[in-house]
């Protein structure tokens, strides 16, 4: 089975091409991040005109370079929700005008499944093949949202745990913002970083001691937030605040994630997928703090962030 993939859910554009759920033949992603440089975040209305102008190239791109024709596409599915309303709108719209126009079925799928499915991706970044297993224990960490998934196969899950007020990847941009970075801020934070002490400033740990799996990011914006007006603004330490707010980030995703391990003692695997799993801190935090867990991320960054790939592999394991 052979499905094209559309995710317009925020502020890519993604159509892709992807064999079996598992093998990618063509991926295309077109980023507004530059529209949005320098105003901390994405504006609606615009992310929606932006979509419209990009998704027709972002097709022909596609089917160029997987070298197919509409003979070879078994089905469509794109991303119905959460996100953006206008910039869903596209995508569904130009799913559902094709699927019409070369009689397809249509999938219909949810963008956090997308994510889920993210983990199975394989193509030419990897000639590598591997299978994962479940049950498995899910986090999911991005821009909109942050959730603990125990996954018994890919259509039967329960949900966990998920974050109370901001999410993990809003954390890192609300952070970056405050420190005056471009939007998003998790790389940004991520790259300053690297030459930081992280243990230069401390943060709290929410919900230390305490049994819920849940999340919360907003206090620790405001902590940031205090500590940024007691510092010099003309000599701030950048490269500490940022490892220092990155590892506070980190360890709290760690510390739940841990909490999780110790309710379900069964589950031998953790997939961690999302725009945060690209993160290298949270990637190696995690594989410390597991010993005997295969701690699996999307095996190229590209599938970390909004793709249409996971798009494609979650129709093609709803079915
Ligand atoms: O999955 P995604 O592309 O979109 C949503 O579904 O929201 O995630 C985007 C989020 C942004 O908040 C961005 O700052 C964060 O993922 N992100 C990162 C990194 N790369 C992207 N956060 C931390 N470290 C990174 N390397
Ligand atoms: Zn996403």
């Amino acid at each position: 089975m052979r499905i094209l993939g559309i995710e317009t859910s925020c502020d890519e554009t993604a159509v892709a091409i992807v064999r079996d759920g598992r093998w990618v033949e063509a991926s295309v992603i077109s980023s507004q991040q530059d529209a949005f440089r320098g105003l901390g975040g994405v504006i609606p209305e615009v992310a929606a005109r932006e979509q419209l102008k990009l998704i027709l190239p972002a097709l022909h791109a596609c089917f160029s370079q997987a070298e197919k024709t509409w003979d070879d596409i078994d089905a469509i599915a794109c991303t119905v929700s959460p996100g953006l309303t206008g910039s869903l709108l596209v995508g569904t719209t130009t799913a559902r005008t094709l699927a019409s126009i070369h009689g397809k079925p249509l999938f219909c799928v949810d963008h956090i499944h997308g994510h889920m499915a993210s983990t199975w991706l394989f193509g030419k970044h990897t000639s590598e093949t591997f299978e994962p297993v479940f049950p498995l224990l899910c986090l999911t960490a991005s821009g909109g949202h942050t959730e603990l998934w125990l996954r018994q196969s890919h259509t039967s899950q329960t949900l966990l745990g998920k974050t109370r007020d901001d999410a993990a990847g809003e954390a890192f941009d609300k952070g970056a913002s405050l420190l005056g970075l471009p939007y998003p801020g998790g790389p940004a934070i991520s790259r300053l970083a690297k030459t930081g002490d992280a243990t230069a400033f401390s943060f709290p740990l929410p919900f230390a001691g305490e049994s819920t799996l849940d999340f919360s990011f907003s206090g620790l914006k405001t902590s940031l937030r205090y500590l940024l007006a007691k510092l010099p603004a003309d000599a701030l330490p950048l490269e500490n605040l940022a490892a220092s707010f990155e590892r506070a980030i980190c360890r709290h995703l760690c510390d739940r994630v841990l909490k999780a391990f110790e309710a379900h003692p069964q589950v031998k695997e953790l997939h961690v997928v999302g725009g945060v799993s690209a993160n290298a801190t949270l990637r190696s935090s995690l594989i410390a703090s597991l010993p005997g867990i295969q701690v699996r991320t999307p095996v190229h960054i590209s599938y970390c962030t909004d793709n249409a790939a996971m798009i494609a592999a979650a129709a093609e394991f709803s079915r």
